[in-house]
């Protein structure tokens, strides 16, 4: 992970929100090869999920609504995280990602005695790190006796008396964390010159809502019939308790959200299925290796009352494998909600029943930092390889698919200073860039300028040499993932690329 972060870091990618200012937590910037890869993302999931499908159509909704929205939606009341502070060092924590366990000792006359408690951060091995502190005490206090295996609860499941004895991960001292209270994630504002109660309002935490509440401006004007869906792409705001794993966990976030109504008869089931499997080949249309990815089913009792059911993708990352994509059945709660809310009805006509229905919905809602980073991380690699002389040297590589990769191809003139390769290099580059992002590079040695282009995840590089000029008219196009090396024509060339990239 440090790797990739520094890579982001170094060419461009990404960079900390305010960094000059110290950089603020939970927010970041998108650099000049960044927001090209981003952009790729988003354009990508809008050609595959609105342009080319007949049944579904886009939306941009405003990022703050009325804050009878949040009300409807259960926002206000219920969008909250459990909540620890820790007195004595200020820090927060979230109570279901704060772990601990009582420390039991059995002694030779076989009574098991507390003697404490230890507690860690969520990690890869919190039980690891748990049964290490536990026998630690264990030996500062010079108990006698056989220590139990640790039990690990999180701090939500923590009895009252038992707040007091945990240690906060901060200080590693009991008697300074909190109880648990619920803490609500929406940002708050105020809109227009007052600043008092009834002018509040929230930057949005999910897109989802835009599309509840413009569903019958998009029915009524959209000609669009059932089953059809509303997708949108924009950012999304909330105040996480605990961001990290770098733009894992954000406080400002971009989300590609799409609700698919159907009949409030229709097959429920079979849809959701048939949604988890398109989001599942869309991660792998931009280069995710099957490898990586898992389902995950929320088990029944833990889902929302009005949930049918919800499946997450998850991504093998770094630090673990954690939730990609969402794919969600919610019934007909949303539309339900702010019919009765706003009065206004939210149904549709069947002509062959002859009532009036409140369709049902699907949601996969994804975020772009999400997959922006998943592909980073599965597309990392640092390998060995042979220089033009033999010579063993490291490379960086990004293996980016041509869908998302933030340059499509490097175009490089053999040498700097022949003017005849260089124009030609250049007229190239111009063609080629009124289609596609491309880069010119003159600049140092042939094996070097490759090397600066497998770290940004360029697929191809073509190199303008004498050949090219002299001969035939074709250059050398150096491809990325195996580094072979073919002579290809312009025509071929523009072939490729309409190919792949798309
Ligand atoms: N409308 C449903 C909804 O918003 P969610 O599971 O809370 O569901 C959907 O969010 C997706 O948005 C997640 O699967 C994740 O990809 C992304 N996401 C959620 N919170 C995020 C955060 N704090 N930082 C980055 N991405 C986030």
């Amino acid at each position: 992970m440090d790797s990739i972060v520094a890579l982001a870091k170094r060419r461009g990618f990404i960079f900390q929100s305010s960094e000059i200012y110290g950089g603020f937590n939970g927010f970041f910037d998108y650099g000049p090869l960044g927001s090209e890869l981003k952009k790729n993302i988003r354009d990508c999931w809008w050609a595959d999920m609105v342009r080319r499908r007949d049944d579904i159509v886009g939306l941009e909704s405003s990022i703050i609504m009325h804050p009878k929205v949040w009300e409807a939606s259960g926002h206000v009341a219920g969008f909250t995280d459990p909540l620890v502070d820790c007195k004595v060092s200020k820090q927060r924590y979230r109570a279901d990602q704060l772990f601990f366990s009582p420390v039991v000792v059995t002694g030779a006359d076989g009574v098991a005695q507390t003697i404490g408690y230890v507690s860690a951060l969520e990690s890869e091995k919190t039980a690891a790190d748990l049964q290490a502190a536990a026998e630690t005490m264990k030996r500062k206090k010079a108990v006698q006796g056989t220590l139990a295996p640790v039990v690990v609860k999180d701090f939500t499941e923590a009895r009252e008396d038992e707040y007091a004895l945990i240690p906060s991960p901060a200080t590693g001292e009991p008697g300074s964390l909190t109880a648990p209270r619920s803490f609500n994630m929406m940002f708050q504002t105020n809109v227009g010159a007052m600043t008092d109660a009834s002018s509040v309002a929230y930057l949005r935490p999910e897109t989802a809502q835009g599309m509840f509440v413009d569903f019958k401006n998009v029915v009524d004007t959209g000609r669009v019939k059932l089953p059809f869906g509303i997708a949108q792409i924009g950012k999304s705001f909330r105040n996480e308790i605990t961001p990290r794993n770098f733009i894992f966990r954000s406080r400002e976030f971009e989300q590609m959200e799409m609700e698919y109504f159907i009949h409030e008869d229709a097959d429920w089931a079979k849809c959701h299925q048939d949604w988890i499997e398109w989001c599942k080949n869309w991660l792998l249309s931009i280069g995710l290796p099957e490898s990586h990815l898992s389902l995950y089913a929320h088990p029944k009792e833990k889902l929302a009352f009005y949930s049918k059911g919800t499946v997450d993708i998850m991504f093998q990352y770094p630090f673990g494998v954690q939730e990609l994509w969402g794919i969600a059945a919610r019934g007909n709660y949303d539309l339900g909600q702010h019919a009765q809310a706003s009065g206004k009805p939210q149904e549709l006509f069947d002509e062959a029943t002859k009532k009036k229905f409140v369709p049902h919905v699907i949601e996969p809602a994804v975020g772009v930092d999400r997959i922006l980073l998943a592909v980073l991380c599965a597309g990392y690699a640092e390998e060995d390889v042979k220089d033009e002389k033999g010579n063993v040297e490291k490379r960086t590589v990004l293996r980016l698919s041509p869908r998302i990769a933030p340059v499509k191809v490097a175009v490089l003139p053999l040498l700097k200073n022949k003017e005849a390769l260089t124009d030609r290099a250049k007229a190239l580059y111009k063609k080629l860039q009124r289609r596609y992002a491309v880069f010119y590079d003159e600049a140092g040695a042939i094996g070097r300028r490759y090397r600066r282009q497998d770290e940004i995840g360029t697929p191809w590089c073509v190199t303008i040499d004498f050949d090219t000029i002299e001969k035939d008219g074709t250059f050398t196009l150096r491809e990325r993932d195996t580094m072979t090396q073919k002579r290809i024509t312009e025509a071929d060339l523009f072939a490729l690329l309409d190919e792949q990239v798309y």
